[in-house]
């Protein structure tokens, strides 16, 4: 078992340095056989992550919710779903977790709700300009009769971004806003309620124990009042969702000073056992010096690094993304973040398999905006898996020699692969129906977990129960037991490097130094006598003289070969 480090929770500078798994706790494991993964399953599991050496986790919603965007609509924000477990069940998982030295995270999501929330439905039971509907963004609608949406807006996952309601007599009458599904209202933070509420939200967390939170989509809280139309998208024919300086729904002004009051409340844990808590933000923002300002110093930690997520995996863009990702948070004196995989994404296997490995291969004349229906493009691309799982190899060395916060999605550890043939009948994501079946969306990437054994449910659950997604019949080999124990196992890639992690001074929070090399390669020190290479080019790398291997993501004896990763000790 790799040494875990109890010592990270001594530490208040751990969120700058730790190794976050993420749990998408409905594909992770499942105790009770019911097909859906729960918190019994993952407080077992946690000696797995444990050994696996990752130092926190971060739980995507366990919230209670039906589930109409996989669990981000949320219907009570101070409890879990009872399909995961209870209050009770998840204070045994933050007790367990701090046992072993994990720090947890959990998802806050502050957008929007769930429909069936008791304040949406009692905002719908109201009349127009009534308090309860001022929690939420209710509109009148334009044209006769009011028959038309109050503004352009197109929502995330498709159609328009307002929903009219429909009064108890059946008839039409105001809209109300919701950015991703009609099942997600979104919150007025114009109103001060909202803002206090959320207050109370993550007090009742950080009180429970909770190290810290992951804000989704933390640039969109705030609208601009005037509700202005946004210049049209053709291809969707609503209002552009581009994220363009002066954009009414994202990264408005507003939302710098909701995240400075949250981290007032963060900061204020300051003299407790566990120490001050801490925020990963979720927004999409481009260019990279727009991004860090929401880690600008008094506002959140941390924040993804998408664009590591969509980089292509050549040499220069990798090395461009990094460089810049780099210097943009030294600026600002936040850790960056690196993440190949999340619950929202195409595998990594999968991606880095297709003759095109990152978003900037969308056809001419996609916009920007459209980067969340990446998959679309991408779905009809030949997968070489056995390329990609090489890719992957080297991209994970990579990633967790970077200075900063490596983020690891479940399963990608164990190097499963987009899942990307379900049956039509067992897709989910409420992008599938919204995009009229031509967008399959996320699903793929979320199918659970194998463990252990030869089928279909693979140890996800007890029995021969099946999971809410079905598991391919090829995973046999994927298996969490299948890999252990066997040296060339993507699984005990990743505890190797793990581990060297946990020893090694020169990895985690710094820096590094690029070293002179043909443009195909990335290479770079870190003190004290630290290197990762990484070949992207058909030419071998020699083994620099006088270094030892500590690890590599392939076979390197007759030096470094292309899509594979190197680490060495000088
Ligand atoms: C974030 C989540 C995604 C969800 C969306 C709306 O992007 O990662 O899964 O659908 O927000 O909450
Ligand atoms: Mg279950």
């Amino acid at each position: 078992m790799a040494d875990v480090s109890p010592s990270n929770l001594a530490d208040p500078t751990w969120w700058r340095r730790s190794v976050v798994y993420q749990i998408y706790p409905r594909s992770f494991r499942d105790s009770d056989g019911d097909g859906t993964g729960d918190l019994t399953g993952m407080t077992r599991s946690l000696s797995y992550l444990a050994a696996l050496g990752v130092d926190a986790v971060w739980v995507s919603p366990w919230y209670p919710s039906p589930l109409a965007d996989g669990g981000y609509d949320v219907s009570d924000y101070c409890d879990i779903d009872p399909r995961f477990g209870s209050l009770a069940d998840a204070a045994l998982f933050v007790d367990e977790a701090h046992g072993l030295g994990l720090r947890v995270l959990i998802d806050l999501v502050p957008n929007h709700a769930s429909s069936d929330h008791p304040l949406f439905q009692a905002a719908l039971a109201a009349p127009p300009g009534s308090p309860e509907r001022d929690l939420f963004i209710f509109r009148d609608g334009r044209g006769r009769g009011g028959d038309e949406p109050p503004t352009n807006w197109g929502s995330i996952f498709g159609g328009s971004a307002w929903e009219r309601v429909i009064d108890a007599q059946g008839r039409p009458e105001q809209w109300y806003c919701h950015m991703f599904a009609p099942e997600q209202p979104d919150w007025n933070w114009e109103n001060p309620a909202v803002a206090e509420m959320f207050d109370k939200v993550i007090r009742f967390w950080l009180d429970r124990g909770i190290d810290g939170l992951r804000i989704d989509v933390a640039d969109s809280m705030v609208k601009d009042s005037s509700f202005p139309d946004t210049p049209l998208n053709e291809k969707t024919g609503f209002g552009t969702a581009g994220k363009y300086a002066g954009h009414p729904f994202w990264d408005q002004p507003g939302v710098e000073r909701i995240h400075h009051r949250w981290r007032a409340i963060a900061d204020s844990y300051a003299s407790t056992p566990l120490g001050p808590r801490v925020f990963v933000s979720e927004a999409h923002m481009n260019p990279a010096e727009r991004l860090v300002k929401y880690v600008a110093p008094g506002r959140l930690h941390t924040t993804f690094n998408f664009d590591h997520l969509w980089c292509q995996w050549t040499a220069s863009s990798q090395r461009a993304m990094i460089q810049t990702i780099l210097r943009v948070h030294a600026e600002v004196g936040a850790p960056p973040t690196w993440v190949i995989g999340n619950h929202d994404t195409t595998r990594v296997v999968t991606r880095y398999g297709k003759p095109e490995t990152g978003w900037r291969f969308l056809p001419e004349g996609v916009h920007p905006e459209d980067e969340r229906k990446f998959a679309q493009y991408f779905a009809p691309l030949p997968t070489d898996v056995a390329l990609g799982r090489q890719r992957a190899r080297a991209a994970a060395l990579l990633e967790l020699a970077l200075p900063g916060v490596p983020y690891i999605y479940q399963g990608d550890e164990l190097g499963l692969p987009e899942v990307e043939d379900l049956p039509v009948e067992a897709l989910q994501d409420p992008t599938w129906e919204r995009s009229g079946h031509t967008i399959r969306g996320r699903d793929g990437c979320r199918v659970p977990l194998p463990w252990s054994g030869d089928e279909p449910p693979y140890g996800f659950g007890p029995g021969t129960g099946q999971p809410w997604l079905p598991q391919p019949p090829t995973w046999a080999d994927l298996s969490v037991a299948a890999q252990t124990g066997d040296p060339g196992s993507h699984l005990e890639l990743y505890r190797s490097a793990l581990a060297e992690r946990h020893h090694n001074p020169a990895l985690g929070d710094g820096s590094l130094t690029w070293d002179d090399t043909p443009g195909e390669v990335l290479s770079f020190t870190r003190e004290p006598g630290f290197r990762c290479i990484v070949n992207f080019g058909d030419e071998p790398v020699p083994l620099p003289d006088n270094s030892w291997l500590i690890l590599a993501s392939g076979d390197v004896s007759a030096g470094v070969p292309r899509d594979t990763a190197v680490w060495l000790s000088l």
